[in-house]
């Protein structure tokens, strides 16, 4: 989908931070771009995201996490995304499809090509132009947050899931390098924010 772009990568690696200041930029230059995140993002997408993250909720099914995802994602389409593409805007997404595929279909095991079934589903047409892939191992994310945060039950599954994860991005990387922009985010925010900049400019999003 034209003027949809989705921001991806593990833990700690800067997408929250970046985003943020991609926001500041556009603003300041009155870029009509729409900022927003996965899951949640919208007053029914984050209360389902309340659920999937919330540590007590340690007995939940992989299964039911991976369609608490796909649910909280389709409200979120509905919500935020539809109506901006719509009113001729750009479109930036903390997190997206790719997410589940390494999180729920890899990281958990349930299969890639399950996830990406249930994903058809939940946002049809609705894929990315493309996505940016923000690229550091969890290795060195996790050290720049000081560790993982043991009150969200995904950031508390410990070291190899997240290198599952990060191994996973990698692979759905090779097997449709078309559909990604791989950025090296193992430099300052400054030089990570740079090169976001450069790509978005250059795929014309930032005009
Ligand atoms: N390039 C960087 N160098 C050093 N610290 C960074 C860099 N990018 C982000 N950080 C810091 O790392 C932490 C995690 O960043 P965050 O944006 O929350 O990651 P994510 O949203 O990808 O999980 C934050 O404290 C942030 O300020
Ligand atoms: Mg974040």
């Amino acid at each position: 989908m034209r003027n949809f772009i989705t921001i991806e990568g593990c833990e700690g690696v800067g997408k929250t931070y970046q985003t943020k200041l991609l926001r500041q930029y556009c603003e300041e230059r009155g870029l009509n771009v729409v900022f927003t995140r996965e899951p949640g993002g919208s007053d029914i997408a984050e209360q389902i995201r309340r659920i999937i993250l919330d540590a007590n909720n340690n007995d939940m099914d992989d299964l039911c996490e991976a369609f608490l995802y796909a649910a909280s994602r389709i409200q979120h389409l509905k919500d935020i995304v539809k109506p901006a593409l719509e009113a001729g805007k750009a479109v930036i997404c903390d997190r997206y499809v790719d997410s589940s595929y390494v999180y729920q279909g890899l990281g958990r095991g349930l299969g890639l090509e399950k996830i990406v079934r249930l994903n058809q589903i939940a946002v049809g047409e609705y894929m990315p132009e493309f996505t940016i892939f923000l690229d550091l191992s969890p290795e060195f994310a996790f050290k720049r947050k000081g560790g993982a945060d043991q009150n969200d039950r995904m950031e508390a599954v410990g070291y190899d899931f997240h290198l599952k994860v990060y191994e996973g991005y990698k692979s759905l990387i090779a097997a449709d390098p078309s559909r990604f922009e791989v950025i090296d985010a193992s430099g300052t925010k400054e030089q990570t924010q740079a090169k976001l900049r450069e790509v978005l400019a250059r795929r014309g999003i930032f005009k």
